[in-house]
């Protein structure tokens, strides 16, 4: 790989202003200083310091940011914030995005990353990686959801059903439910509600896979987390060990 493509993707500097470092002298290799911009350097084993500082070799990054209401999950936006906009100026590295959609007024999980094939792999349905929302609704929950939610329900699409896969649902309170997707449609957790003639008040995901979203994370923070942690999204869950957990925390906090 270029030296000068390195610089651009481990730090926020562009190419234009990371060739110019490399010309003045600010860049070494393996402790050599190097001005050549297209000189060849090979991440996973050559040493490469900017201004006497090392940098470590990232091929890809993930942020895991507790989406707040009020923000557009998008890269860019002429007129409103988009989550992109909340990071700091030192991790806005090329080529990240938000990793499936939460509506403008959706709370909750969301992985910003520039690892097109892991956000393949946690969207994509046949991967079979759950997504977990908490709904707060207008209406109590009925007996039947459970059921309803476990055969599958029927939206519709411009007057042509638009089957859902089945989800795993369980109250936490009279009005407040968990719910296990393993797909994405548009507002599809609103959608599903409104099938059921209820309405979503408040909608928050808390988890994917086997990561929830950390209690200590305000709407607005984000975290940078490990390739574990980023495993741990795509590992199962039994729901029931999920709904508890969820269940006991309500419980207690509300
Ligand atoms: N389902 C919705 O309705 N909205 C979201 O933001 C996510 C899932």
């Amino acid at each position: 790989m270029r030296l000068d493509r390195f610089l651009s993707g481990q730090t926020t500097l562009s190419r234009k202003e990371a060739q110019a470092a490399i010309r003045r002298g600010e860049v070494t290799v393996n402790g050599t200083v190097q001005r050549k911009p297209d000189c060849s350097v090979d991440p996973d084993e050559d040493h490469i310091s900017l201004g006497g500082k090392p940098i470590e070799y990232q091929k890809f990054h993930y942020f895991l940011m507790h989406k707040p209401a009020g923000v557009l999950t998008a890269c860019s936006d002429r007129k409103q914030q988009t989550v992109l906009d909340l990071l700091a100026e030192e991790h806005r590295f090329p080529g990240l995005f938000p990793s499936g959609r939460l509506d403008i007024d959706t709370t909750g999980f969301l992985l910003i990353t520039d690892d097109g094939a892991l956000s393949h792999k946690m969207l994509a349905p046949r991967s079979h990686v759950a997504k977990y929302y908490i709904a707060t609704l207008r209406d109590p929950i009925e007996s039947y959801y459970a059921a309803a939610f476990a055969e599958g329900i029927t939206l519709e699409t411009h007057g042509e059903p638009e089957p859902c896969l089945p989800a795993d649902f369980a109250p936490v309170s009279e009005k407040v439910a968990l719910l296990a997707l393993h797909e994405g449609k548009y507002h599809q957790v609103k959608r599903m509600f409104a099938a059921l003639g209820n309405h979503v008040e408040q909608l928050s995901r808390v988890q994917i896979g086997a990561l929830p979203l950390p209690a200590h994370l305000q709407p607005g923070q984000y975290m940078v987390i490990s390739e574990a942690e980023v495993q741990q999204m795509l590992c199962e869950t039994p729901f029931s060990e999920v709904s508890t957990y969820y269940q006991q925390f309500f419980r207690h906090n509300g």
